[in-house]
């Protein structure tokens, strides 16, 4: 057996963070085999195994996981009857949330503490006895709970680190749940992943912490679904000559994600880390890239993902691309969040600190160490992490 990893979880009751946690409860029981695993055929020399991992986590809700699985119905009975039954012996730790920041979800399950300094030391306490408890070599957090509103930039408290040190003794309320969670994670040294839209440790005064004690971080919003095929199909226009006049995404989704992307302004965050990319990859603005994401119940984990592409080729001449994505969101989720984790946990034990480009490829809006822009061209991106991977530096 090779040393234990914990991956602690905010949002453990989420869609994306039970099917993960119930995946691998499968492979340790033998009953799932590594498809859909991106980086289940290489054999990178420190990587924990898959069968080594262990989940926790925080969430708003107090239901055991096997509850909020089935209720999500990604997984169900046969799932949890072959190998995932250990989910329902776990229960999240009481959370730190605001309504303020994520205006469609709320839960009893939240921690009674008197403002943000107490709220941090509780979380690295939950951190600790989450190490001690499962008898854990490694923890790395990674960040799947609800997407938050727009934080606000410009306030004092996100400018610099001392005027966020400011902030916290102030209960300052530009510091959102997803910051509170960041910082307890990179001030107790524990590689800090943000799979969500949110700010997080993107926030200038948290990228300068991670950078400053050497912590790994990396974001955010995973590249699952439309924005992946975006970044797949657009280098390969480009480097076709193809002019893309304009490109037209819609999706629906029904999950509790599609819900919390109701609220207009959760909505906003997540158009924010899907719209950058295209001008980037094609080098020119798409004057007319239109995205929209609409909550449509009866569909539940099952997105269905629209994309129209006008095109312009040699002679002027005028072409379409069509493209219709029948997706499960917490199925190509889930994997990534799993394999985000063990590059995490890879770059703490090769000693690098601070933003983890080479794991661009997971994220839709990567996040950079400095003010260049990142790369998002998929094959750019796979190149660039199967060299790390292979012991080079990114
Ligand atoms: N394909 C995908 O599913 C995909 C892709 C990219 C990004 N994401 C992002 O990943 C996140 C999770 O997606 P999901 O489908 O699992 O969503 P979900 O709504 O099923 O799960 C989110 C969970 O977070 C919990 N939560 C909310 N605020 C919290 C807080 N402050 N502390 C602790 N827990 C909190 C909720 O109670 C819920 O259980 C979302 O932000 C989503 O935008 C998902």
């Amino acid at each position: 057996m090779g040393e234990r990893v914990g991956i602690a979880v905010i949002g453990l009751n989420g869609a994306v963070a039970t099917t993960a946690a119930a995946g691998i409860a499968m492979i340790r029981a033998g009953s799932n085999d590594l498809s859909g695993l991106p980086l289940a055929a290489r054999d990178v020399d420190g990587m924990a195994a898959y069968r080594d991992l262990y989940f926790g986590g925080w969430d708003l809700s107090h239901d055991d996981l096997a509850t909020a699985a089935m209720r999500h119905g990604v997984i169900g009975e046969k799932e949890l009857a072959n190998g995932a039954s250990s989910l329902s012996q776990m229960r999240p730790w009481p959370a730190v949330g605001s309504t303020d920041f994520c205006a469609n979800i709320d839960g009893a399950n939240k921690i009674a503490a008197p403002g943000h300094r107490a709220a941090v030391a509780r979380i690295q306490q939950d951190l600790a006895a989450f190490k001690a408890e499962q008898e854990l070599d490694r923890v790395v957090m990674v960040n799947l709970a609800s997407t938050e509103r727009k934080a606000d930039l410009d306030a004092a408290a996100l400018a610099s680190v001392d005027g966020f040190e400011r902030g916290l003794d102030e209960d300052d309320a530009a510091i959102s749940p997803a910051m509170l969670y960041a910082y307890a994670a990179i001030a107790s040294d524990t590689p800090y992943a943000n799979f969500t839209p949110s700010v997080a440790a993107d926030a200038a005064p948290l990228a300068e912490l991670a950078r400053i004690r050497g912590v790994p971080v990396a974001g955010k919003d995973g590249k699952t679904g439309q924005t992946l095929m975006k970044t797949v199909i657009a280098p390969a226009l480009r480097d076709r000559a193809l002019h893309v006049d304009g490109w037209f995404s819609t999706n629906i989704l029904g999950n509790s994600d599609g819900l919390a992307l109701d609220d207009p302004k959760s909505l906003q965050s997540k158009l924010g880390t899907k719209g950058s990319v295209l001008n980037s990859i094609l080098g020119y603005p798409v004057e007319d890239h239109i995205i929209m994401i609409h909550y449509y119940k009866p569909r539940g984990d099952n997105k269905e993902a629209w994309d129209n592409i006008d095109l312009t080729g040699f002679m002027g001449q005028k072409m379409q691309l069509k493209l219709n994505f029948l997706c499960k969101d917490s199925i190509l989720a889930a994997p990534l969040a799993i394999e985000i984790a063990r590059c995490l946990d890879l770059a703490q034990q090769r000693g690098q600190g601070g933003v983890q480009e080479q794991m661009g490829l997971f994220f839709k809006l990567p996040q950079t160490s400095g003010p260049h822009d990142p790369v998002h061209a998929v094959p750019e991106q796979q190149r660039i992490l199967d060299d790390w991977l292979d012991g080079g530096h990114a």
